[in-house]
């Protein structure tokens, strides 16, 4: 039985897949085609309040002081309908009050923390107890980045081979403090992207050319990644995010039209990374739905990287951040 009023609020750091997702073996349970490997960052957080109130006719969303109505609210109600479902009740509406501490929808991975944090907090809100592995796999639903999210540090998701999705979830390789590591974004644009990741890797699975060969090459870069975070080879970790993410692209750019999430800084920053690793200074990219460019180094060299991406040409300012803690839940009451 859930109970009749009660407030959860959770909190999730953003996460950036170094060997990523692109695309879906189920569209209606969000199944993803490929694993994928990825870091949670610290300070990148969606913190969410969920209230389940017997008052209440629908439910409602607030993102960062505004009223959502729409498709954010759908996909919201779509996933609290799924909480719900497992609590076993009907007609008990949530309000929900969101709050990113980055610009929603412009390739930062929002729905990642943002998913992530609803999980956790409408699940408890709603009395659904879930063990980690469950929770992400309900944080999947929302967002096939957000399973990720759901725990801290460096984090591996698996595409699982089961119809229903019960092993499409994500677990840790390595907590927070067991590799000590910077992503340094340079943020190209302050602007929401106009295609979403969903649009995008429908787009680019149906029409490139190049999309069953990148799928083809990511068990190899999924495999070599393990075994460099095993290892704690930032060498080989960031080859193989270099080349998955480019690979990536490269089946979005031979998409049908093409797919070109990238604008000018984002070429220049990634050239800057070459210029970088010239010089000796360790560091490499990857870059999501989104123009903006990802680092990743030690920490030691993190001044050095920051200072030379904040002076490319068209990048509006840089975000450091460390490795950082899964979904959490703050307060119940
Ligand atoms: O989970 P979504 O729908 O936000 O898609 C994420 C897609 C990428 O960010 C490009 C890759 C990834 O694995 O996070």
């Amino acid at each position: 039985m859930a109970p009749n009023r009660r407030t959860a609020v959770a909190r999730a750091g953003t996460n950036i897949a170094l060997v990523k997702y692109w695309g879906k073996r189920d569209v209606q349970l969000n199944l993803p085609r490929t694993g994928s490997l990825s870091l949670t960052l610290a300070g990148l957080e969606t913190v969410t309040g969920v209230t389940v109130d017997p008052g209440l006719q629908h439910d409602h969303f607030e993102l960062d002081g505004h009223i959502e109505r729409g498709v954010p609210l759908g996909r919201v109600g779509r996933f609290l309908a799924l909480v719900r479902e497992r609590a076993g009740v009907t007609g008990l509406f949530a309000r929900v009050v969101s709050r990113n501490s980055f610009p929603t929808a412009a390739g930062l991975a929002s729905s990642a923390s943002g998913f992530a944090a609803l999980a956790r907090a409408a699940s408890a809100a709603y009395g659904v107890d879930l063990t980690a592995e469950g929770l992400s796999a309900l944080a999947r639903r929302g967002s096939g980045s957000a399973a990720r999210s759901v725990f801290g540090g460096l984090v591996e998701m698996e595409a699982g081979v089961r119809p229903d999705g019960s092993d499409a979830c994500a677990h840790q390789l390595v907590p927070p403090g067991g590799w000590p590591l910077r992503l340094v974004v340079a943020v190209t644009t302050e602007a929401a992207k106009d295609i979403s990741s969903t649009i995008g890797m429908g787009a680019t699975e149906q029409t490139s050319p190049l999309y069953e060969a990148w799928v083809a090459s990511h068990a190899v870069d999924l495999e070599e990644a393990r075994l460099a975070v095993a290892g704690q080879d930032l060498e080989v970790l960031g080859a193989v995010m270099e080349r998955n993410c480019l690979g990536m692209h490269a089946c979005m750019m031979a998409a049908r039209p093409p797919l070109l999430y990238w604008n000018e800084a984002t070429v220049a920053a990634m050239r800057e990374v070459w210029n970088l690793r010239a010089r000796g200074i360790p560091v490499w990219f990857t870059i999501d739905a989104g123009p903006h460019v990802k680092t990743l180094c030690r920490p030691e060299e993190a001044t050095a990287v920051k200072a030379a991406l904040d002076a490319v040409p068209g990048v509006a300012r840089t975000i450091a951040a460390a490795p950082g803690e899964g979904a959490r839940l703050e307060s119940m009451g």
